[in-house]
């Protein structure tokens, strides 16, 4: 158990929480979720974090941490071994200390460091380190590098093959910050499992609310510099802390009523006093006590609505029936065989999701309808009318010496005024918008890139893991512009809460096939594993 009291954190200038008392039994697995500080929810969970880890932990000397990194070290080491380098660590301890037996420490000395040093081998899963290995690579979907080098790997392979080694060392206080990102739909699964099955405390800051609702059993939420626990999953908590939102109101607002009462009788008390004549003694002294009394209520702060502005997607102009065709397209990137005979039909209005494991090659095929890339074979029509808004998954401003303000005003013909009040909706405020957009975080870019898109009304929207590095308040923004959209709507994505929620179409592209399902995600997966 890991206890913390009275922590403060304050960060540039601002109190991220002060006062929080918070603990850790083992076992659990809690969910770090918390209002947003300038669209960052990761600065507080790591702050969070940093102060839980400066701690030791209680009672327990021994226990370990193990925490995510987000930059791992760049190392000349294969994956396999890198994933076996802690194991293999305790093996060599264990066999140079019997030879070298080590006299001045005497018998019992040596046997105890051997008994400890096998307890570590054990626990660390020493005697089936291989299997062990090609599980856990099996199920994060990176058994192919295990033979390349570290220093080869793309920056999401790299995070897999962290998080791969935090999940081999088993800690007793397992530190998951953003664990989802660049996993595909089977390795969320099989993490989410893992997770559950897992016997030591887990520490999870995700944006993913499915994985959310699929591991944890508390979540703590940080708010205004307070920190409230609930013992449920994700979806509930939505809930709870809705109807705690509600009661805050209440009471304030039948605090409201009380003090405008007590004010309009003191007022009333003190008229009647000065018009009796002569002047009521009892009546002034009346009054006098109700002030008193009035002074002592502890006021209530008014809650805060944190809910944002409603903002929507919304097109001038329908498309013709059909949007994109592709009959039997085979394509091949080098020898690599992407599509082997693809067909489908995408009609007006249609919300249609392509999903499937990572490198199938879902953003292919949209730069294919999108004329971005040729096919070898087979033939692709793009309909009548049709305007386009991409959003594509390496979303990159570049060297552009555009602001913020500058970039949006590119997209959309509005007025200073106009263009600061709209992107004050996408959490851009105040100086934020002379930002430089080679400096944004992959959270901004997407939603700068929403707002442009947003202004230009197209009746297409193709849109490659639009929900990539967006936070939860930033995701259902999304959710609910998208909901009222008249057109049509083609999204890749690996978020599942967000595919069931806005997409009720399914195309799943695994193997070079692409199937079409008339449902959304939950359904195709149901009628795959069928
Ligand atoms: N321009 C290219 N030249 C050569 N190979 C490419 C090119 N673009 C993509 N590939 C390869 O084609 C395969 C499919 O890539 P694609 O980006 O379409 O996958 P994806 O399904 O979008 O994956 P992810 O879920 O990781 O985004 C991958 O193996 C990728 O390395
Ligand atoms: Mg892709």
């Amino acid at each position: 158990m890991s206890r913390k009291k009275n922590v403060e954190q304050i960060y540039g200038g601002t109190t991220i929480f002060t006062g929080l008392s918070f603990q850790i039994h083992s076992g659990e697995i809690i969910g770090l979720v918390a209002e947003m500080v300038k669209g960052n929810l990761r600065l507080q969970g790591l702050l969070v974090l940093k102060t839980l880890l400066q701690e030791r932990l209680a009672g327990k000397k021994e226990s370990t941490k193990g925490m995510l990194a987000q930059t791992p070290a760049r190392e000349d080491i294969t994956i396999y071994d890198l994933l076996q380098r802690r194991t293999k660590s305790i093996a060599t301890a264990i066999t140079t200390l019997i030879p070298t037996f080590p006299e001045h420490l005497g018998l019992e000395a040596t046997l105890n460091t051997y008994g400890s040093l096998l307890d570590q081998f054990e626990k660390a899963g020493g005697y089936e380190t291989e299997a062990n290995i090609r599980r856990v690579a099996a199920g994060l979907g990176i058994a192919d590098l295990l033979e390349k080098n570290l220093v080869d790997l793309k920056r999401g392979e790299r995070t897999k093959v962290e998080l791969a080694e935090l999940l081999l060392q088993k800690p007793d206080l397992l530190i998951l910050d953003e664990p989802t990102n660049h996993l595909d739909i089977y390795a969320l699964d099989w993490l989410s499992k893992w997770i559950k099955d897992y016997t030591g405390s887990v520490f999870i800051i995700s944006h993913d609310r499915t994985f959310l609702d699929d591991t944890v059993t508390k979540i703590w939420e940080l708010e205004h510099g307070e920190l409230f626990i609930y013992h449920t999953n994700y979806t509930d908590y939505v809930m709870e802390r809705e109807a705690r939102i509600l009661r805050q109101f209440q009471h304030y607002e039948d605090q409201q009523k009380k003090i405008k009462k007590m004010t309009e009788t003191i007022k009333r008390l003190k008229e009647w006093a000065n018009r009796a004549k002569p002047p009521n003694a009892s009546m002034h002294r009346q009054a006098k006590s109700m002030e008193k009394a009035l002074n002592r209520i502890k006021r209530l702060q008014r809650p805060v609505e944190t809910k944002q502005v409603a903002l929507a997607f919304d097109t001038e102009q329908r498309s013709g029936n059909d949007v994109f065709t592709c009959e039997n397209i085979v394509k091949h990137f080098d020898n690599t065989p992407i599509f082997n005979g693809v067909s489908l039909h995408i009609r007006h209005g249609e919300r249609v999701a392509i999903v499937g494991p990572n490198g199938a090659g879902k953003s292919t095929l949209i730069k294919t309808l999108l004329r971005q890339h040729d096919v070898d074979s087979g033939e692709v029509t793009v309909g009548h009318n049709i305007s386009i808004g991409y959003l594509s998954q390496h979303l990159e401003f570049g060297t552009s010496t555009d602001t913020v303000l500058s970039a949006f005003r590119n997209a959309a013909t509005v007025t200073e005024a106009e263009a600061r009040h709209i992107l004050a909706k996408f959490l851009f405020y105040g100086y934020d918008v002379f930002t430089s957009v080679s400096d944004l975080s992959g959270g901004e870019s997407m939603r700068l890139r929403l707002a442009q898109l947003m202004q230009q009304h197209h009746n297409v929207l193709v849109f490659d893991e639009p929900t990539n590095h967006l936070d939860i308040d930033s995701k259902e923004m999304l959710e609910e512009a998208l909901e009222s959209f008249q057109g049509t709507l083609i999204a890749v994505s690996h978020d599942r809460y967000f595919l069931n929620k806005s997409l009720s179409t399914t195309l799943w592209l695994e193997d070079g096939q692409l199937t079409r399902y008339e449902g959304p995600f939950n359904y195709a997966r149901m009628k795959r594993s069928e």
